[in-house]
């Protein structure tokens, strides 16, 4: 047995325009070297940015034969003022004066079938997914995973701020909770078991226990189909609270998390926003807009006559937030009252219009990134919407004995993590803003 002192864990996040004309230590990856006349040019991929280091040959030997790009380095220098353009690097008004490099670690092979040290990843999307690992190495990848870990923690951090408790629901489940043949069947002991397709029936009955919680977590969709906005398993940001008079209080508070999310980004993802080219969107007060009404605008201003139809298209989607910009000057569009024909049982039907429920999408940049409503809350209610919907209540006594012992007026939603990713960062398919995305072709990496 060994008894040791506990470190405290050293912040690898330098502020370097602190340290300007200071000698520092740091430990990074080659990501290019550049070998001039006079010396040349080294970008070390930090776990914070990709930082210009350079060198003379005249102060400094450096062994360029076994200085392989992604071997890992520690690298002494002095922080020096500098004007550098190329956004992928960051800070752009420093670079390190290289003073001695360590190889800590080499590849083992020199395995670079694509070149990421090129501004632009110009490969097809299967290439990109099948060298993965190499790939997300590039800058505008990984600025794009960055800009995804702030979406996260801001969502969670907003919620939290606000009386809202984190859970964690199982994800091997009794029955799918959205309905549809999207959903994964699996052996559990001799049982059938199913992946969840959402935390959606926990979430309510945590409702019951905490008035108002929110999971951040893995969701499965066995979608057959190969689409630009579907992916078969996805990070689902969900959160389920009390409603007090109607159910734009759900709205507000995701429009209010949202606001939230695009500040943050602002305060910490500047150097990645600017690299992509994005512009944050601003939402500063509520589109609401009908179902129906969504029919009669593009049928009005487009001439396309989905009017009848029970969903929308994912042309009226777009034709409708391309409306909403030009007209209302808003990215964000909450579509409401959506038929319940087309909603899980557990949507509440609008009181004042029986074929509708009071529930919404959110439509940002042309795609649906949330869906979301008010649920029954009385037992009574779910046995006889059961019944509409052709399902046995027997089936779910293990979710409705929540309802049984009583439930207050609720209601949630659930935004798709990379769907908000990628209308964020201009990404045209969604799978880009998965690390390693699953489709119906795609099982690696
Ligand atoms: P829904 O099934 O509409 O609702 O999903 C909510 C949000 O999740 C995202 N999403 C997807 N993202 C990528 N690939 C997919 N296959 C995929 N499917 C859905 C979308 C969508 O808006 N329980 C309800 C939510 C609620 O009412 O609380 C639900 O899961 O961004």
């Amino acid at each position: 047995m060994e008894r040791k002192a506990l470190k405290k864990l050293i912040d690898s996040k330098i502020n370097l325009s602190a340290k300007v004309g200071e000698e520092i230590s740091i430990i990074g990856q080659v990501y290019n070297l550049r070998l001039l006349s006079w010396g040349g040019f080294l970008i070390l991929r930090t776990s914070s940015y990709y930082i210009q280091c350079v060198f003379d040959n005249k102060c400094v030997e450096v062994d360029a034969d076994n200085l392989l790009t992604e071997s890992t380095i520690k690298l002494t220098g002095k922080v020096k003022k500098a004007k550098i353009k190329d956004k992928a690097l960051y800070p752009r008004d420093i670079e390190i004066e290289i003073k001695e490099i360590k190889i800590i670690t080499k590849p083992s092979k020199l395995r670079e079938p694509i070149d990421i040290t090129k501004r632009e990843l110009k490969i097809n999307l299967d290439t990109k997914f099948d060298n993965r690992p190499y790939t997300l190495r590039h800058p505008k990848e990984r600025a794009i995973f960055k800009i995804q870990a702030v979406i996260l923690n801001s969502f969670s951090n907003y919620l939290t701020s606000i009386g809202f408790t984190r859970i964690s629901s199982p994800k091997i489940v009794f029955t799918g909770a959205e309905g549809g043949s999207n959903v994964y069947k699996l052996d559990y002991f001799g049982k059938t078991a199913y992946l969840a397709q959402s935390p959606q029936f926990y979430k309510q009955m945590m409702v019951g226990v905490f008035g108002k919680v929110y999971e951040t977590g893995t969701v499965f969709r066995a979608e057959k189909h190969n689409t630009s906005r579907h992916l078969n398993e996805y990070v689902s940001l969900d959160f389920e609270m009390q409603i007090q008079e109607s159910f734009i209080e759900i709205i507000e508070a995701e429009a209010n998390a949202l606001r939230y999310i695009f500040s943050e980004l602002a305060a910490l993802c500047q150097p990645e926003l600017e690299l992509l080219d994005v512009e944050l969107p601003e939402l500063n007060e509520l589109v609401l807009v009908k179902f129906d009404d969504v029919h009669e605008i593009v049928y009005e201003k487009y001439g396309k006559d989905y009017r009848g139809e029970k969903d929308l298209a994912p042309e009226e989607e777009r034709l409708i937030c391309e409306y909403s910009k030009k007209e209302w000057n808003s990215e964000f569009v909450f579509v409401t009252h959506y038929p319940s024909v087309k909603r899980p049982f557990y949507a509440m039907d609008d009181p004042n219009a029986p074929e509708k429920t009071l529930s919404f999408d959110l439509l940002f940049r042309g795609v649906e990134i949330t869906t979301g409503g008010q649920r029954l809350h009385k037992y009574d209610d779910y046995v006889t919407k059961m019944k509409k919907f052709d399902l046995n209540p027997q089936k779910f006594e293990s979710y409705l004995q929540a309802f049984k012992i009583g439930m207050p007026p609720h209601g949630g939603l659930g935004l798709g993590l990379e769907r908000l990713t990628a209308m964020i960062c201009n990404i045209s398919n969604v799978k880009e803003a998965s690390l390693f995305p699953r489709d119906i072709n795609r099982l690696e990496p």
